[in-house]
Order: structure tokens, then sequence, then C-alpha cells
């Protein structure tokens, strides 16, 4: 049931300078969303009555990514006056001005934050009616955070800034993870006491806190259990290092769901993805985005599979696909190459080296060794010889090949699309297909054979070819010593 009394802004305005990259930095990509995805998932399942995000730099990328992750999440634009506490006051000035419950702040950046440990903030919160709730963490390297300082009882005094910090505060492992829960009331009013006099000379957030101590308004400062779940990203290392936490638990996640993956340290599976129970996922196997894959398939290893739906009992190795279905029981790789628009039917096989590309193989069709196929449809039971190429692009416009059903093309054939060879139809080897093939028939047109006798002797004498073809036709075939 939503909750009336909460709303959740999200901070996503920052420049993301430690990045040093073009991409805003809450729009890179973690285990298949980018980082701001996973703080709005994790907000929205509180079911908050309003989700505020706060966007300035990179504006419409950073507004349309919120939007297309969240449809209902309220964009609000910071002004040119910089920091985490400015940019609450423009998330506060976009709720309705009659909202009075509690605001959760996350930052867009604090992407393994889960809903469980925000949903306990919150009642933490409100079971001690406090003004001000802070989600602490000790860390062994405190770093760049702002740090927790106490007062002689234990109670959370005010928080400082790595900037800011004396050398005794800066010894403090406690830090702020950046994420509070506040009474909207007083944050508005203590918000617009906060001044921009500081090392960064921005308007921090944090300095709500001295501010409500002062007032003494309930305030307190909850460590989470566990450290890492309120990791910010600022740099490109700790990118990595989410990615790594995020993977093994979507890992061990799918493990405890019934998959066998034998090697959690080399299998990367995005948030998005969907495993049935009893599948198998081998090492150096990434599974991204819309991928799926059903019950008694194995997919790896060394495979990567984006958007990709697997059937049961199918099994692909070696492969890098994209957009591609592959049906039940069917087989595919080692080394496969399926491009966007491959469907390949039940049971049917894309071997080694074989490259698809928008096109259908029929139930049991088979594509098994180095071949292209594309803009292709392939009926049930056919056969594609080794080697084969559809010359499907004229150099303008791509054309399609048809394949009927049960039909056999030799190997090393070339179909000049647009062409189509009839069900059971047969192409002897090295056929170039430029007309169609009526069902039943067989298409030949390589030259017949012409063998120039006793050609290497006469033309390569002296050579090893010659010694060998004069062994091999004996004594009488030896040429003539004068
Ligand atoms: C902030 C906290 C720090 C805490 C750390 C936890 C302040 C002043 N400091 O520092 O105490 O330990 O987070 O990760 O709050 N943002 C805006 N507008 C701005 C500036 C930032 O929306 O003008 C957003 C950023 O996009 C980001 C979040 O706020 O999502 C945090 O900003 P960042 O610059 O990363 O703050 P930190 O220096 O990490
Ligand atoms: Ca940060």
């Amino acid at each position: 049931m939503t909750d009336s009394r909460l709303a959740v802004i999200v901070l996503a305005a920052g420049q993301g300078t430690r990045m040093k990259s073009r991409t805003p930095k809450v729009l890179h990509p973690l285990a298949g969303l980018p980082l701001i995805g996973h703080v709005l998932a994790a907000a929205r399942a509180l079911d908050p009555e309003h989700v505020v995000a706060v966007v300035r730099h990179e504006r419409d990328a950073v507004a349309a990514a919120i939007s297309a992750l969240d449809a209902h999440a309220i964009i609000a634009d910071q002004d040119e006056i910089p920091g985490t506490g400015r940019a609450v006051e423009a998330g506060l000035a976009a709720l309705p001005a009659d909202f009075d419950g509690d605001v959760l702040v996350v930052s867009g950046d604090v992407p393994l934050l889960d809903a469980e440990t925000l949903a306990s903030l919150l009642a933490r919160h409100r079971g001690a009616a406090a003004a001000a709730t802070v989600l602490s963490a000790v860390l062994d390297d405190a770093t760049g955070y702002g740090r927790i300082v106490r007062d002689p009882a234990g109670a959370l005094d005010r928080i400082v800034e790595q900037k800011d910090a004396s050398d005794d505060e800066l010894a403090v492992t406690e830090i702020n993870s950046g994420t509070y829960v506040f009474r909207t009331s007083t944050l508005r009013e203590k918000l617009a006491l906060v001044s921009t006099d500081n090392a960064a000379q921005e308007k921090y957030l944090t300095d709500v806190i001295g501010l409500l101590r002062g007032d003494e308004h309930p305030v307190a400062a909850l460590p989470a259990g566990q450290s890492w779940i309120v990791a910010g990203v600022n740099d490109r290392v700790q990118l990595s290092d989410a990615a790594l936490r995020l993977n093994a638990m979507i890992v061990r996640g799918w493990q405890l769901a019934g998959v066998t993956i034998r090697d959690p340290a080399s299998v990367w599976i995005d948030r998005t993805v969907t495993l049935d129970e009893d599948c198998e996922v081998l090492p150096g196997t990434q599974l991204k985005g819309a991928t799926s894959i059903a019950r008694g398939a194995v997919v790896g290893p060394d495979t990567t599979l984006t958007d990709c739906e697997v059937g049961p009992d199918a099994r692909v190795s070696r492969t890098d696909g994209t957009l591609a279905v592959i049906g039940a029981g069917a087989s595919v790789g080692p080394f496969a190459y399926l491009r966007p628009g491959t469907v390949i039917g039940e049971d049917g096989k894309v071997g080694t080296f074989v490259e698809t590309k928008n096109s259908t193989l029929g139930r049991g069709a088979k594509v098994p060794h180095l071949s292209y196929v594309g803009d292709t449809t392939v009926g049930e039971g056919t056969n594609i010889g080794a080697g084969t190429i559809t010359a499907n692009y004229d150099g303008v416009n791509k054309h399609r090949t048809e394949v009927g059903a049960h039909a056999r093309t030799g190997s090393h054939n070339v179909f000049v699309a647009p062409v189509r060879i009839g069900d059971g139809a047969y192409t002897g080897a090295g056929t170039v297909v430029r007309k169609d093939v009526p069902a039943g028939a067989l298409a030949v047109n390589v030259a017949p054979q012409r063998n120039v006798e006793r050609w290497v002797a006469a033309n390569r004498p002296g050579t090893a070819a010659a010694e060998a073809a004069a062994a091999a036709s004996g004594a009488d075939e030896a040429p003539e010593t004068p």
C-alpha cells in the first residue's frame, strides 16, 4: 500500500568529476541498469507517495533516463548553487506544498542500498520520532566520505566533510552514507539557514544535522549492518568494486534458486536476467539485458548473451548472441555469432564458425559449419552445407533467401538473394544459386571437371610435387632420361 507520508528525493545533479567521463556518473551501467536505476528501484520498493529526482549536470540525458526507468518520478531542476543541500531544496520545492510526511534522501551514486535497509532506517526514524536519522557505516578506509562526529555520550553531534575535517575528525572511521530520513517541515526550515561557507563552497545537506542538534531536535546515526551496502561510486575503481559485490549477490541468488554455477567469479549476470530452475551457466559467461534461460539449458563456457531467449534443454557454447531466440533442445556453437533477429527452431543447430542475422531456422534445421546466414528463412529439417554464404546485400539493398523444408544444400554454396530453394531440393557442392530451385530439384552450376594428365611433370619438373607424382604412377610413368 502506498505510504502517503513518505517522499523520496534522489540526488542526481552532481557532476561526477572523479569518473572522468563524458557519460554522467549516475548513468554508468552496473549489472544492466544505470547506477541510478538501482537507487530508483530501491526507493520505489518502499511504495512512497512521491519520488523526486534532482538533476542538473547533463540534465536532459539524466532526466530522460530517469523517466524511462520510473515514469512516475518527478524531475526537479537544481539551480546554479552547488551542493547536496541545495539539491534537496530543489527536491522539496517539487513536492506539493502541503506535504508534511517524512522525506528519505538517497544519492543516485549509491547503488547497492537495498529496500530492506531503507525500510528499517525509516522504521527506526519513525519509532524514535526523530527530526533526522542518518544511515552511517564503519569503514576500514573512510577517505573521501563525510565523518560522523559523536559527542562524548556517543550521540550524533554533526557531520564534517573530508575537506573541512580536522586531523582528529579524519581519524573517525564512521562515515555518512549520504542516506537520511528527515521530518519534512524541520528539513525545509533548517536548509534555509545553511550557507556555502566551507572548503567546497557548496551548500552541504550534512550541515542540517549540526543545526538540528543545536536546536535539540532528536537526531541519530545508525550504522548499516554491512558497510559495503552504502558504498558510493565516485570513480571507476569504486564502480568495479560495486559491480563485483552486486554480481556476487546476483549469482548467489540464482544458485539458491536452483541454477548451477560452478565458478561464480567468472560469471556475470545482469539484474534484468531471468533463469529457470535447473539450468547451468558455465565459466566465462555474461548474461545481459532481458536474457532468459529455460530449465535444462546449459550456457557457456565463454558465452555472452544480450537480450536472448534460450529454450529448455538448449546448449549454447562459446557464443556471442544478441536479440536471438534459441529453441528448445537447439544447439549453438562452439564459436557462433547470433545477431539480432535470429530465431532457431526446436532442436535446430547453428554450429561452429557460423554467423546468423535476421533469420529463422525451422524445427530441426541445421547450419552446422562455417557459414553466414542473413535475411533468410530455412524450413524445418533442412541441412545447409558447410561453408554456405547467403549473399543478401547487393551493395544497396538487402534481399531475402528462402529455403524450404527438408532441403539438402551442398557445401560451399552461395545463395544470391533474392532467391528461393524449394522443399526437398538439393544443390551440388560449390553451387552459386542465382535462380530459384524448384521443390525436389537438384541445382548444379559448377563446370565439369577436366583432368590434364601429366601436367605437373611437364610444367613443374624437379619439384617435390613432380617427384611424388612420379613415385605414385610407377616406373613406366617416370620422365624419360635421354
Ligand atoms: C556526500 C556527503 C558525504 C557522504 C557521501 C556519501 C555532502 C555534503 N556530503 O559526499 O558526507 O559521506 O556523500 O556517499 O552531502 N549532488 C547533487 N547536487 C549537487 C551535488 C551533488 O544532486 O550539487 C548529488 C550527486 O549527483 C550525488 C550525491 O548528490 O548523487 C552526492 O554527491 P557527491 O558529490 O558524490 O557527494 P560526496 O562528496 O560523495
Ligand atoms: Ca558520492
